[in-house]
């Protein structure tokens, strides 16, 4: 071999070693980095852990927290307000009545004619809107006057067959989904905003004022006749249609939960007592914290930086304004610790909530045998592309981690309201309970729903859970608070119009 020939055979070798090194080095580095990616992981899922006994300590927690908040205004952080609505629907309620929606980014109006006995609901129509972002932290009237401007033309669509007669005032259900002490069946002020909504000027005003002034301002004629939480909403709606139906439970933007109680086991009611011996509750139950709640550093973070800090600590574990938003911070802290989407950050991954529960839902339940879904939510939303299949596996891991622990929590309080009211253990002669479920993460997340109610089947032993069903009741809170708007009506007793 000549001396140019050996030269290039030491040189070639000497770049071969190199490139393996360089490799090795590599592998070294993204072995290192799959490492502490998975260790995030992990981490994230032992502290969302959810084992039986630690739901069984929240839903005790939630019970002993119930019967506080019943005992005396704010004796808990559970608000437990009285809904002032005694009677649920009983069927006979009749003629044509209107619902305002109003509880997340969206609202609707709903115009709706009651058939009475036998009838039922004769005919139905609404009409929906979101809520522009900046009205959510604007002022009072631009709020309700745009809430006010919307019904004003649906009402100018009404047809000449639901005119009310002459003298007759239309009347409205009104579904607020914020907590509101009420001071009657239709008046309340507003205690704070939730879900995003901060609005300094309307905490502690009478929100049936509001609506009525803006109402007055947009020219419609109406009268609210009923002031409802939406969980108030759909107990009722669910009763019309099912008559076991004792408890109604949202899981939509925010959660919460109401419940038909005994009047007489609430103590800081100093009314008459009703007729009926029941009074339905709003629980506020979003606001329940617990030393037992599995509470991990991302949650405690997006609590600090959000609107209401401090507040509303099982909602944010648990709904669906949240469960995206833990998912991306879990993500953000692979991409900063453990370059898991390479050398930089995506910078999208850096924008609060602009991972949203429904595409993390889509990612979650991606069924597709290479990921697509997620492959196209990573791409579509965050910029992330050329993912790994084995990455995109472990997307859809903290998917899993996140709804599987909000839905194991709801599940825990579904029971702590159970025991509350003797309904965890079988009673003779079969007494059935019906749960009227509402809220677009239970409707449209299922394998959040199955999570669910397989916890509850889980918490409540095999012996009482064929006594205790789940009922999607669709749209039932603007219906609920028609019928409801139907059962105060000022004209119950006039004969010749109806
Ligand atoms: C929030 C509201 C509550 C409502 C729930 C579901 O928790 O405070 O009033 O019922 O969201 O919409």
């Amino acid at each position: 071999m000549g001396k140019v020939a050996v030269a290039a055979a030491v040189i070639g070798t000497a770049a071969v070693v190199g490139v393996a090194a360089v490799v090795v080095r590599q592998r070294m580095k993204s072995s290192g980095r799959w490492a502490r990616a998975v260790a995030i992981v992990k981490e994230f899922e032992e502290k969302c852990g959810t084992p039986e006994a630690k739901l069984v300590q929240i839903a005790d927690a939630m019970t002993v927290e119930m019967h506080a908040g019943l005992a005396s205004e704010g004796g808990s952080k559970l608000k437990m307000l009285i809904s002032y609505v005694d009677n649920l629907p009983t069927g006979e309620e009749e003629g044509v009545f209107y619902a305002l929606d109003l509880g997340g980014t969206n609202f609707r109006v709903l115009r709706v004619q009651l058939g009475g006995k036998e009838g039922g609901i004769v005919h139905q129509e609404f009409a929906e809107a979101s809520i522009p972002p900046a009205l959510m932290c604007g002022t009072s009237d631009a709020l309700f006057d745009y809430i006010a401007e919307k019904l004003a033309n649906f009402v100018a669509e009404e047809e000449q067959i639901f005119h009310q007669p002459p003298g007759k005032q239309r009347e409205l259900g009104f579904t607020f989904s914020f907590p509101v002490m009420q001071t009657s069946i239709n008046s309340g002020t507003l205690m704070r905003w939730t879900k995003g909504f901060s609005i300094d000027d309307t905490v502690g005003q009478d929100v049936v004022v509001e609506l009525t002034k803006a109402l007055k301002r947009k020219g419609v004629e109406m009268r609210v006749a009923a002031l409802v939480n939406d969980t108030i909403g759909t107990l009722a709606g669910g009763r019309y249609t099912h008559n076991d139906v004792s408890i109604a439970v949202i899981l939509g933007t925010g959660t919460n939960a109401a419940y038909v109680e005994r009047a007489q086991a609430i103590p800081k009611w100093h009314g008459p007592l009703p007729k009926s011996g029941e009074m339905v509750i709003n629980m506020e139950w979003g606001n329940f914290r617990s030393s037992h709640l599995p509470i991990t550093d991302y949650d405690h973070a997006l609590d600090v930086e959000s609107l209401n800090p401090g507040e509303q600590i099982f909602e944010k574990l648990t709904s669906g304004m949240y469960l995206g938003e833990i998912v991306r911070r879990v993500l953000l802290r692979m991409a900063e610790e453990a370059f898991f989407f390479g050398d930089e950050v995506p910078p999208k991954l850096k924008i609060p909530f602009i991972l949203r529960t429904p595409e993390m839902s889509a990612m979650h339940q991606d069924t597709s045998s290479d990921l697509r879904v997620v492959d196209e939510k990573l791409k579509n939303i965050l910029e992330i592309s050329n993912t790994s299949l084995k990455k995109r596996r472990v997307v859809v891991e903290l998917c899993n981690i996140a709804a599987t622990r909000g839905a194991r929590l709801a599940a825990a309080g579904i029971f702590g309201v159970l025991k509350k009211t003797g309904r965890d253990i079988p009673k003779e002669g079969g007494e059935k309970t019906v749960i009227a479920m509402d809220g677009g993460l239970y409707e449209h997340y299922t394998e959040y729903r199955k999570c669910l109610e397989n916890t509850v089947g889980e918490l409540i032993g095999d012996e009482s859970s064929s006594a205790i069903t789940f009922e999607h009741s669709n749209d039932g809170s603007g219906i609920g608070a028609a019928l409801l708007a139907a059962s105060h009506s000022l004209y119950l007793d006039d004969t010749s119009s109806s």
